[in-house]
């Protein structure tokens, strides 16, 4: 699938299929991740790759209430949990890199699924202590997100977004690019 293509076509897929998804899906995904840009190439992120039920049920369980995602975490064959050390990555005036550099292998990983023709859905509203315990993360590592991974119930509808008028300038804040 043509780079355009899958990030038009992507979106936040909540409802999956039980098919099972092949281990070459799931690599090219992590590879596609291991490839994004990151402070000084540390790469800061790891991936927790869970298929396990009791696992997943745990996952699940450390969403709050009202997190629209939950069912999808119980749904999908696989559940790809993000984890980063903000002392692996930079941090100026205040602003913490390692988050960055996480979010970016994330959205390559999506994106490669997408292209895989499997969905994805970022999932940050969580009680991270629970995440912690449920995948044995270790002291000084963060959990960033998760999302589940799997094929899609439906096929991925794109969601609205602001006008480019709105949010792209040209030399100074305020001059629209698109005139
Ligand atoms: C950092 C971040 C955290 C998110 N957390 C959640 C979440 O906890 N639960 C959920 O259902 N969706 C979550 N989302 C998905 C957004 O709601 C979704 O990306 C947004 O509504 C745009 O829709 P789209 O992804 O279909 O284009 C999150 C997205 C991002 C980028």
């Amino acid at each position: 699938m043509d780079i355009y293509a899958a990030i038009h076509n992507r979106s936040s897929i909540r409802k999956y299929k039980s098919d099972p998804v092949p281990e070459e899906k799931i690599t090219k995904t992590l590879e596609a991740a291991q490839a994004a840009p990151s402070w000084a190439n540390r790469q800061c992120w790891r991936f927790i790759v869970v298929d396990d039920e009791g696992t997943k049920e745990n996952l699940a369980a450390s969403l709050p209430e009202g997190n629209p995602a939950a069912k999808g975490i119980l749904q999908a064959p696989v559940v790809i949990v993000l984890c980063a050390d903000p002392s692996a990555s930079g941090s100026i005036d205040g602003k913490d890199y390692y988050l960055l550099d996480a979010g970016l292998a994330m959205q390559q990983l999506m994106l490669a699924a997408r292209a895989e023709g499997l969905g994805t859905c970022w999932v940050a509203w969580m009680e991270e202590d629970k995440i912690r315990e449920a995948c044995s993360v270790p002291e000084g590592y963060r959990v960033v997100g998760l999302t589940p991974l799997g094929f899609p119930e439906k096929e991925a509808k794109p969601t609205p977004r602001k006008n480019l008028s709105e949010i792209a300038f040209k030399d100074q804040w305020g001059n629209s690019f698109t005139g």
